[in-house]
Formats: structure tokens, C-alpha cells, sequence
């Protein structure tokens, strides 16, 4: 896992009390860091108890700033602060149609299942089976039973459920695949890691009725997108 160092896995020593501290902690952080502002995201990380959707031999670093390997090919859980990262400039709120490509742990659609609320619409889409069994079993587990949870390329989105408010991509890709851009409201945003010049940035997209508005925010390190919109990031591995 190029570009990360993964710390060493070990048996979980921590208590729920414990957790519970780090999370509360890890929000106060997020705030100062001006990462974070909106009460409903905020709410959202205090709601979520990010250990749980960890496996246990890496669950002791929840709340520290590292991706933690998943189940899966290639498969992780983003660092922390990667959630208000994504969700405060897509402007995530309550009642929106939310897709996201690439579940990963299940912890992202968790979090985004508390801000859009019963009115709205979580789908999430993972490529790697063993990646996609293991957030369903944490997202069961958890009580999130009405998020959408899809195995196959999110690549191509997932058109039943469309059209989207907002899309989270969150595996690095050479740009917003067209079935994506396709399956957005008009007025939608869509957050991806794009790859440009050997790196990645955060990139902001808006759908306007004369085309796409884009917004570079900010350079960040993912893993690959997988399926028929992979390239551009055959580099780079997390
Ligand atoms: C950074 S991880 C996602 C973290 C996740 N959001 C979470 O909260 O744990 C990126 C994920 O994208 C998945 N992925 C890669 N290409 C994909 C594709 N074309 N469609 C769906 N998932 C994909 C990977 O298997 C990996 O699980």
C-alpha cells in the first residue's frame, strides 16, 4: 500500500468507553482543523461508531489518521477525517439521494445514512465481493438495514435508483465516469479523486443545465477505481 504506512495488526485492547473518547475527541479535532462545520455531519460522526465497522486486528487505530486494509483486493477504510472531507463540500443534507462508489467498510454509507435521514436514499456500490460481504454483515450488525447495498461496478452507478442528489466516489479515477454525471440531478454534486499531473486531487463536480462545473479543492491519496472506468491511477495503490 504505496504512499501509507499501515500499522502493525494486533489484538484489540480498547473499550467501548475508550472509543467513545476518541471519537468525541476526534470530531473536536476535525472542528479545529475547519474540516468540519455542518451539525448534521457532525451529529452523523458522533453517531457512528467507526470501530465497529474495523476489522479487529487493525480496530485499536479507529480513530487514528490512516486507510486500514479491509477484507477485498485493494480494499480499505479511509482515514477519518476523509468523511467530512467528501461530505462538506457536496453539501450532504438531510432528504438527498445519495450514491456511493465504493462501500468499502460500510462506515461512509453509515455516516451518510444519518445525515440524508429516513427521507432520503443511501445506495453504495462495491466491486470486490469479500469487501461487499463484510459491509453488509457491519452495516447489519449496526441496524443500518435500508441503505442500498450493490455488488458491481459503481463505475457504471446504479441507474435503478437514480437520479442522485449527490455521489461520492472514493477510489481514484482519470475523471467522473459519464454514467455517473448521467445519473445526477440537474443542480447535483459529485466529490471524486481525480487523477492529474502523477497525483490526485479532490475534485468538485456541479451539474448545471449547460454542463458540468468543476472545482479542484484539494491533493489527496486513494486507491484505485477498479472496472470498466479504471485508469489513470495504475500507479497508485491506496
Ligand atoms: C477507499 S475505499 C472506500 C472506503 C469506504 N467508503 C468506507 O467508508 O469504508 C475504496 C473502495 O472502492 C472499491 N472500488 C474500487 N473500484 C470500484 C468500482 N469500480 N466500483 C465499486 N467499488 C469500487 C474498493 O474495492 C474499495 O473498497
Amino acid at each position: 500500500m504505496a504512499g501509507w504506512i499501515v500499522p502493525p495488526p494486533k489484538t484489540p485492547t480498547k473499550s467501548p468507553a475508550q472509543y467513545a473518547e476518541e471519537r468525541r475527541r476526534k470530531v473536536r479535532w476535525l472542528e479545529a482543523q475547519g474540516l468540519l462545520e455542518s451539525e448534521r455531519i457532525k451529529a452523523a460522526l458522533l453517531a457512528v461508531p467507526r470501530e465497529n465497522f474495523i476489522p479487529a486486528e487493525y480496530r485499536d487505530y479507529s480513530y487514528e489518521e490512516v486507510p486500514l486494509p479491509l477484507p477485498g483486493v485493494s480494499a480499505t477504510i479511509s482515514c477519518p477525517h476523509s468523511y467530512p472531507l467528501f461530505y462538506e463540500p457536496l453539501g450532504l443534507d438531510r432528504g438527498h439521494r445519495f450514491l456511493e462508489v465504493g462501500t468499502g467498510s460500510g462506515y461512509g454509507a453509515a455516516v451518510a445514512r444519518e445525515v440524508v435521514g429516513a427521507e432520503g436514499l443511501v445506495v453504495s456500490v462495491e466491486i470486490d465481493p469479500l469487501t461487499h460481504e463484510f459491509a453488509k454483515q457491519n452495516l447489519k450488525r449496526a441496524g443500518y438495514t435500508d441503505v442500498v447495498l450493490v455488488l458491481g461496478d459503481g463505475g457504471l452507478g446504479y441507474p435503478q435508483a437514480a437520479p442522485y442528489d449527490r455521489i461520492a466516489i472514493t477510489a481514484a479515477c482519470a475523471d467522473i465516469p459519464a454514467p455517473l454525471i448521467a445519473q445526477l440531478n440537474v443542480g447535483g454534486r459529485a466529490i471524486a479523486p481525480l487523477v492529474e499531473n502523477e497525483g490526485q486531487n479532490l475534485t468538485l463536480v456541479t451539474k448545471q443545465p449547460e454542463g458540468v462545473r468543476r472545482e479542484t479543492l484539494c491533493q489527496v491519496l486513494y486507491v484505485a477505481l477498479r472496472g470498466a472506468y479504471a485508469g489513470g491511477a495504475e500507479s497508485v495503490d491506496r
